[in-house]
């Protein structure tokens, strides 16, 4: 199944082929493949260059993915039963150039995060993340420093196929793409006023 953006201008090819199936083969992820994912993720850009991001990973099936997958809410458990390999994404929120509360740490660590996910592309492997987790629970069960935050879950593997998901998860599997318009997104002169481009 082919859910490639259909982009009104061209753009490349690694944002246009992302997309986040449910669906996904149990078949491993080869080593090399995860290693790249995090190297791609460790050259992403941060305020002052703090490199918050801090990754917990979970192979199916060893200890460490079946508690991130316990972390789980009830709906994401669902179709996450195959997905090979899973992910938490953490990030620091302290500063280190003054010890207080980073006004950058989660937009870092989301930005890391879309350099492992087109990396994935890149590796011929899909992503879906998710908030639909306990950060709790995560911190629980990791040790996670009170200083550090855990963020999302993100499933990495090959894309499945969409018939093995519950019927309701099979319909929003097939459903068409859908992005908000250019206009209602790029200002110009004033907030809320269409840039002409
Ligand atoms: C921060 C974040 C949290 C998300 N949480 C969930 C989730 O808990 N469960 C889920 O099925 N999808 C989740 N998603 C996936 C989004 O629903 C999906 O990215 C969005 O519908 C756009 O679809 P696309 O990624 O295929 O372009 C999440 C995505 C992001 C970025």
């Amino acid at each position: 199944m082919n859910k490639e953006a259909t982009t009104l201008f061209p753009i490349n090819d690694l944002a246009k082929k992302r997309w986040s199936p449910r669906a996904f083969m149990s078949t491993p992820v080869e080593r090399e493949k995860i290693i790249s994912l995090f190297e791609a993720a460790r050259w992403s850009a941060s305020g002052g260059n703090e490199q918050p991001w801090r990754y917990i990973i979970g192979i199916h099936p060893d200890e460490t993915w079946q508690k991130i997958f316990s972390t789980l809410l009830e709906g994401n458990q669902e179709w996450n039963k195959t997905v090979p390999v899973l992910i938490i994404s953490i990030g620091n929120k302290i500063s280190t150039w003054d010890g207080n509360i980073s006004p950058y740490f989660q937009y870092d660590v989301g930005q890391s995060v879309a350099h492992l996910i087109l990396e994935a592309v890149h590796q011929g492997l899909h992503t879906h993340q998710m908030g639909g987790f306990s950060p709790e629970k995560a911190r629980t069960l990791f040790d996670i420093p009170e200083t550090f935050q855990a963020l999302t879950v993100i499933a990495v593997g090959y894309q499945g196929d969409p018939d093995t998901l519950p019927e309701k998860l099979k319909q929003r599997e097939l459903q068409d793409r859908t992005r908000k318009e250019l206009r209602e997104l790029v200002f110009s002169e004033k907030f809320g006023n269409t840039a002409a481009l």
